[in-house]
Order: structure tokens, then C-alpha cells, then sequence
């Protein structure tokens, strides 16, 4: 058995985790053994890593160092829980993944998406997502939704200019691959959201059956 791997994408205030969590419990119902998972994240370890990574800090973090953070957490969570998740033939929902890098640091710090795609083989080796989720919307709306939720993270404290550059980047990513990719309208009410994600679950579950 080879598992199923799905990862959610989006820019900020997107709702990827609420929706996560809905289609889980869609996959859970049907049969699947799930594991939900988050990047940066989901070991302890890599749970530090994430703090390095959000937490705003008096001394600028350097571009390549947040790339390499990024990649190090990775490197652990594949490790300890992607890898054997999906070698037990489970369907890994993971909210963020490689995506995200080349949106973030690739689209959003302007690092090249040749040095991005270098560490990807060299953590990943041929591992990528069976498929993705970008849940899109425009900028203002995602970044309303996160200030409504509290304080700023250090990524959240970036200008509009860099949010719209990363919405860019997933849009070309989804549009280059649209056979990796499904485009979701985050910017409808969760319902309407719920719906299309709905539409997707019986491709899902023949997926995750094949
Ligand atoms: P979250 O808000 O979805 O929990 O994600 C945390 C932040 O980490 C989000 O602002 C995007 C950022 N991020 C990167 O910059 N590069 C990455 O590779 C990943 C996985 C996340």
C-alpha cells in the first residue's frame, strides 16, 4: 500500500484548517484511515522549528535561513510522520507543504525557485503531494480574516505587496500542473466552500481506494 498524500494550500485567512478538518471527517465516514498533519510542524521538533519561523524577532531572519528552517522541519516531519504514514497506506491531509515554499519564499522573498527546487529533491527525494488543495481568494479578504483572529504572526506582519505575490505564485503553480491541482473559491461562505470540496470527495475516494 502506498497512501494517499493531499496538501492544502492557500494564502493567509484562507480557512485551510477548518476545511481540513471537514474533509477528514469526510474521508473518515467514507472508510479512510486518515492522518491530519500541518507544516511547518507536526513533530515536537519540528513544532520548535515553527516557532523560530512565526515568532517576530528583534533580529531580521535572513531569507535563506527561513528557507532552511523550513526545509529542516520538513526533513523531520517526513521522517517521523509523513513517510510512515503513507507507508501504513493512509491518506495524509497536510496543511502546507513545498507549495508553500516556493509561494512564500519562492514568490513572496523573491528566492529563486532553482535553489527552492534543489533543496525539494534533496529533502524529498521523488516525494511529492498526489494532490493539492489551493483554496484562493483575494489578498484583502484572507488578511481581514487573519488580523480578526489576534495577533500578527511574523509572515502575517508582511505588507499586501507580499500576500499578493504569494496568492501569483500559487495560481501559476496550479495552472502549470492542473492535473496535481484543484482550485478552490475561498472567498465564498464556509458552506459554498464545504460544497466544492464536496464535489471533489468522489475523486478523493477513488484515489485513496486505487
Ligand atoms: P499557517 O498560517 O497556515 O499555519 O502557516 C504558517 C506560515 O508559514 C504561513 O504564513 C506560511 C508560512 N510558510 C512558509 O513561509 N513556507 C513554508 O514552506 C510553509 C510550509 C509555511
Amino acid at each position: 500500500m502506498s497512501g494517499l498524500f493531499i496538501t492544502l494550500e492557500g494564502p493567509e485567512g484562507a480557512g485551510k484548517s477548518t476545511n481540513r478538518d471537514y474533509l477528514a471527517e469526510r474521508l473518515v465516514s467514507a472508510g479512510c484511515e486518515v492522518l491530519l498533519t500541518r507544516e511547518p510542524g507536526g513533530t515536537p521538533l519540528a513544532e520548535r522549528i515553527r516557532e523560530l519561523l512565526l515568532e517576530p524577532s528583534a533580529e531580521p531572519m535572513a531569507a535563506d535561513t527561513e528557507l532552511l528552517l523550513v526545509f529542516a522541519a520538513r526533513a523531520q516531519h517526513l521522517a517521523q510522520v509523513i513517510r510512515p504514514a503513507l507507508a501504513a497506506g493512509k491518506v495524509v491531509l497536510c496543511d502546507r507543504f513545498t507549495d508553500a515554499t516556493y509561494a512564500y519564499q519562492g514568490g513572496g522573498r523573491g528566492l529563486s525557485l532553482e535553489r527552492i527546487a534543489l533543496l525539494e529533491n534533496f529533502v524529498q527525494g521523488s516525494l511529492r503531494p498526489d494532490l493539492t488543495l489551493v483554496f484562493d481568494l483575494p489578498v484583502e479578504i484572507g488578511l481581514a480574516r487573519a488580523a480578526a483572529r489576534g495577533r500578527l504572526d511574523r509572515f502575517e506582519q508582511e505588507a499586501q505587496g507580499f500576500f499578493e505575490a504569494v496568492r501569483q505564485a500559487y495560481l501559476v503553480r496550479a495552472r502549470q500542473a492542473p492535473e496535481r491541482y484543484r482550485l478552490l473559491d475561498a472567498a465564498q461562505p464556509l458552506p459554498a466552500v464545504q460544497a466544492q470540496l464536496d464535489e471533489l470527495l468522489p475523486e478523493l475516494l477513488e484515489r485513496a481506494r486505487g
